[in-house]
């Protein structure tokens, strides 16, 4: 099948790489010109784990075009797929502007060309309930016929950033939103080879399937929200949340998955799609007090290990060397979009602190943000050296088992505020740490370093720190 993507960011590139993996011809469009040139140069402009070699097949292969001009990928697409931003406007409902707007050029395009065939025109973004029948109004505005020149479909997409590539070719269902019965079988047909295990391919009409994306993540939102509540209650009443969540996770109607207690959900989709579903609610007269209170909590708790630095020094942060590991929302990505760690960072630069930073992947992303007012530390180490305490923001895999003694030899206080619980409290109270994390017991530090706990976790001779 021939097909257009509008707008190559982390949906569409991906979507649009897998399509192409399939067999369909597709040709992506983005307004960035600057992004269109480094994919026809070869290069990838987001960090993704597993796009690259799908990318650079299908590319080689000719079925994956990029192009600035939505023009150019109009006239033979039969689907095209919208993947453009719904960024929360002022009052937290979905900026529709990209979404409407491009749908508008699609069909004013389609009355200057009436000799081009029928079009489905499918919302892959996350849009409000009722946004799949306003981009059906536009068509029929410009006297354009529903089910005859083009359909609407909802096809939201439930990718996770850092796994987008397996979760889009092994997607656990697919929603297809459109009463059309021939954009219905069209649809079915590009999404059949992603489902051949069985998983379902589940066609409703166009206003459940806009509210399904927003269920699912208002729930998964609200899932992590709850533990973290449970993790601060933990800390208060001298529980173990990581006990806790084993203990509850086991329950086959609550699930092991996205129990983890942390230091608040952030990411592109969470913070905007709960806001906008709130406001959704709102908009038909009805107050969805569950979300309100996510929101609020997940506030706090963006700020908790913040305020938590704050006061173990006293307040007395200026000029003072901290560490940051881990910048991007979430370890896999180079995604700093509403990043827990950008929250923390921006209040310690408030209170003067001297920050160094790494990430493995999202360092030039934070640099956008924050220009100099860091310091960019070239290795996870490397930050360390000369810091008084050692924040963790990202649970990378290559922060779980590091070389304990070698942070010691560099760090200037023994110190670490974990907000993603790597490691074990009372381990690190045995190997000297003074040792902070969410919702779990803190013990104090041996004033005698268990030098064999060390040694098994020294990579070099743990002396030179090198
Ligand atoms: N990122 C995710 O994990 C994820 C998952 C599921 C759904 N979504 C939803 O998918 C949508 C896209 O998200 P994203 O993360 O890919 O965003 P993104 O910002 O990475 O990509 C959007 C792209 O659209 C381009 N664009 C803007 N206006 C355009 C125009 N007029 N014509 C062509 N291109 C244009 C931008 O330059 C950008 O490259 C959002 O609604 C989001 O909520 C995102």
């Amino acid at each position: 099948m021939k097909l257009a993507i509008v707008g190559t960011g982390y949906v569409g590139l991906v979507t649009g790489t897998c399509f192409a993996e399939m067999g369909n011809e597709v040709i992506c469009v983005d307004i960035d010109a600057r992004k269109i040139e480094k994919l026809n140069r070869g290069e990838l402009p987001i960090f993704e784990p597993g796009l690259e070699i799908y990318y650079e097949r299908n590319r080689r292969e000719g079925r994956l075009h990029f192009t600035t001009s939505l023009e150019d990928a109009l006239p033979e697409s039969e689907v095209i797929f919208l993947a453009l931003p719904t960024p929360p406007g002022e009052d937290g409902s979905a900026d529709l502007s990209y979404v409407l707007g491009v749908a508008d050029q699609i069909a004013r395009w389609m009355v200057a060309h009436p000799e081009t065939g029928y079009k489905i025109i499918v919302n892959k973004s996350t849009v409000p309930v009722g946004t799949a029948d306003r981009v059906r109004e536009i068509f029929e505005s410009y006297g354009l016929k529903a089910g005859e020149q083009f359909d609407v479909v909802s096809n939201p997409e439930f990718l996770r950033e850092g796994v987008a590539v397996d979760d889009f070719m092994k997607p656990e269902r697919v929603i297809i939103g459109t009463r059309s019965p021939r954009a219905a079988e069209i649809m079915t047909q590009l999404y059949e080879p992603f489902v051949r295990q069985g998983n379902p391919i589940l066609v409703m009409d166009e206003r459940s399937s806009e509210m399904t994306k927003y269920a699912a993540n208002a729930f998964l939102a609200t899932k992590i929200t709850f533990m973290n509540e449970i993790a601060n209650v933990c800390e208060r009443v001298g529980a173990n949340v990581d006990e806790v969540r084993r203990g509850i996770g086991l329950d086959s109607r609550i699930g092991k998955q996205f129990l983890y207690a942390g230091i608040g959900f952030g990411g592109s989709c969470f913070p905007k799609d709960v806001k906008a579903l709130a406001r959704t609610a709102e908009e038909y007269g009805y107050a969805f007090q569950i979300l309100k209170a996510v929101l609020d909590v997940n506030e706090r708790q963006r700020r908790l290990l913040a305020e938590r630095v704050y006061d173990y020094f006293e307040g007395q942060l200026e000029g003072r060397r901290l560490a940051v590991w881990g910048l991007a929302f979430k370890a896999n990505t180079d995604d700093v979009r509403e990043a827990p760690s950008h929250v923390i960072i921006r209040k310690l630069l408030e209170h003067g602190a001297d920050l160094v930073v790494f990430d493995p992947e999202a360092m030039a992303n934070t640099r956008a943000v924050f220009g100099d007012a860091l310091t960019y530390a070239p290795g996870m180490y490397e930050a360390l050296d000369g810091a008084e305490a050692l924040i963790i923001c990202t649970e990378w895999n290559e922060f779980r088992r590091p070389d304990f003694q070698r942070m010691r030899n560099r760090l200037a206080r023994p110190l670490i505020f974990d907000g993603r619980n790597l490691y074990h409290p009372k381990r690190m109270a045995e190997m000297g740490f003074e040792y902070y994390s969410i919702g779990r017991p803190h013990y104090p530090p041996h004033a005698n370093p268990d030098p064999v706990l060390l040694a098994s976790s020294s990579t070099t001779d743990g002396k030179t720190g090198a």
